[in-house]
């Protein structure tokens, strides 16, 4: 039997975790802007979701999600290497865009960096669509994608 992984807020303890995957598997090669400090002012902001999976090892998982009046940013989502390709990454994103749908909010953004074409084809296959691209995105180094799903229509 497949086990439904357990999401939870994180904690203040999750933070510098949270920060060190981001750096090493979203932010590699650019300036470190999600340090902890960041992260946890994310998780002090109450219009943001800082959603994690812990396992034996620690961190499996986590997702950020800024929510606004009628849109979401999802501003970072990753999952550990070695637990990748089993659901999970779908599973938090799952769980803050139940957030949304329940804040009655009609869509979601977010970057990826185009290449990292993993990421794009998640994104694809949970029904998110290129609406821009744009040269230099990250720091003027890296290439960009920006991605929007719609949960409602507003007209
Ligand atoms: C992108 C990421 C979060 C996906 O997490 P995951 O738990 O491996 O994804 P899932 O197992 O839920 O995958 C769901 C579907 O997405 C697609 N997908 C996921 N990883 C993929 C890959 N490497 N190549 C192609 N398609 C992929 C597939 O359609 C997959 O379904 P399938 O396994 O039945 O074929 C993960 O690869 C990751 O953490 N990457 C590094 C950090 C990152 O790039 N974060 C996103 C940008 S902020």
């Amino acid at each position: 039997m497949i086990q439904e992984p357990v999401i939870d807020l994180a904690t203040r303890d999750d933070a510098a975790l949270i920060a060190r995957m981001s750096r090493t598997e979203i932010e590699y090669g650019l300036p470190w802007s999600w340090t902890g400090s960041r992260v946890a002012q994310a998780m002090r902001d109450p219009e943001t979701n800082v959603a994690v999976v812990r396992d034996s090892e620690a961190l499996a998982a986590f997702g950020i999600m800024r929510y606004r009046e009628t849109t979401a940013h999802l501003s970072l989502l990753a999952v550990r290497a070695s637990r990748r390709r089993a659901g999970l990454g779908s599973a938090v994103l799952f769980w803050l865009e139940h957030v949304a749908r329940t804040a009655g909010i009609a869509a979601i953004r977010l970057e990826a960096r185009s290449d990292n074409p993993a990421a794009l084809a998640f994104y694809e296959h949970h029904g998110y669509a290129t609406f821009a691209r744009r040269t230099g995105m990250y720091f003027g180094r890296v290439d960009g994608h920006r991605l929007e799903k719609i949960l409602r229509r507003t007209e």
